[in-house]
């Protein structure tokens, strides 16, 4: 019953300021003390140091902004999760813009033949350097980690894939870029897409990606990106887009997932303290968190 938290100031893998307060925000809204009510030890592992470069850089070979300092960022951060989990520690990530999964899933995977992710989010964040309308890496991780990107991105840690596109369920997507769409189609990768969402409800979706992932993976890693949520309920993300996933339904997940006991890491992205509404957003993040961890048993 171990946690480690490991804070990610990154706001480098896209152009708003201010998602760099997120791992501070998550912190202030109580996810601590949250976590230890609910009977856990936490081990705090602080904030990992982001090297900040005097203006935006981009790769001009790549189309890839601030590529070195990315790479640099989450190689520390895969080499830390690599070690929590020989620890037996439960890695818990504070975003931080969604480039940090990319780190994550790197430390991660070392340790599972068949690691499963669930992506909790509005946007696939399957673009690489040709199919990325923006240059922004945080719409790169989940191509990035099925060995799809630049050599520097995807062999962190000096091997990849990452993961296999079959063991990924994509949860709450609205925003899928044509390069996206594609891949997905090409790989078969599983999508409940906000029309499924409907169509089926919360309860069916989360059944069957737990039967679906139950079935095929030893080890589950939930990646939570704010922007999932409907941004009325979760202003502060840097790239909103409406037609939300419900707090209720966030919710409700998370406990299926709990009761599951699938999940063996998680993190929890892109909470963006200046664009929100009195740290509302990440007042959320730190509630899902309680629901992931059990609270309701409590
Ligand atoms: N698809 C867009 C892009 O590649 C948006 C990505 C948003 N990603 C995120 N993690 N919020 O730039
Ligand atoms: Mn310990
Ligand atoms: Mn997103
Ligand atoms: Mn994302």
């Amino acid at each position: 019953n171990k946690i480690s938290i490991i804070g990610v100031p990154m706001d480098l893998g896209q152009s708003r300021r201010g998602v760099d307060m997120g791992p501070s925000a998550m912190r202030y809204a109580g996810a601590i003390e949250k976590l230890e009510e609910l009977d856990y030890q936490i081990h705090d592992l602080g904030d990992i140091p982001i090297n900040r470069p005097d203006k935006p850089t981009t790769d001009n070979s790549s189309n890839l902004k601030n590529l070195a300092q990315v790479v640099e960022a989450n190689q520390k951060l895969a080499e830390m999760v690599d070690k929590e989990i020989e620890k037996r520690h439960f890695p818990l990530i504070f975003g931080g813009d969604h480039s940090i999964a990319i780190g994550s899933l790197a430390g991660i995977s070392k340790h599972y033949e068949n690691l499963g992710v669930i992506w909790y989010d509005a946007h696939g964040d399957l673009n690489s350097g040709e199919t990325s309308p923006s240059g922004n890496i945080h719409g790169m991780p989940l191509a990035v980690s099925l060995g799809i990107g630049h050599e520097k991105l995807t062999n962190i840690l000096g091997f990849a894939p990452k993961i296999k596109p079959e063991n990924i369920v994509i949860i709450g997507a609205r925003s899928l870029d044509p390069g996206e769409r594609e891949l997905i189609r090409d790989r078969g990768i599983k999508v409940y897409t906000m029309h499924e969402l409907d169509r089926m409800g919360m309860p069916k979706v989360m059944e069957e990606t737990i039967s679906y992932l139950k079935e095929r993976t030893d080890g589950v890693h939930l990646s939570l990106d704010l922007d999932g949520l409907d941004p009325s309920e979760a202003p502060g993300v840097g790239t909103p887009v409406i037609g939300g996933i419900t707090y209720r339904e966030s919710h409700l997940a998370m406990e299926m997932l709990e009761e599951s006991k699938l999940l063996t890491s998680a993190e929890f992205v892109e909470v963006n303290p200046i664009l929100d509404e009195k740290n509302k957003t990440a007042t959320v993040a730190v509630g899902l968190m309680g629901s992931l961890f059990g609270e309701k048993l409590k």
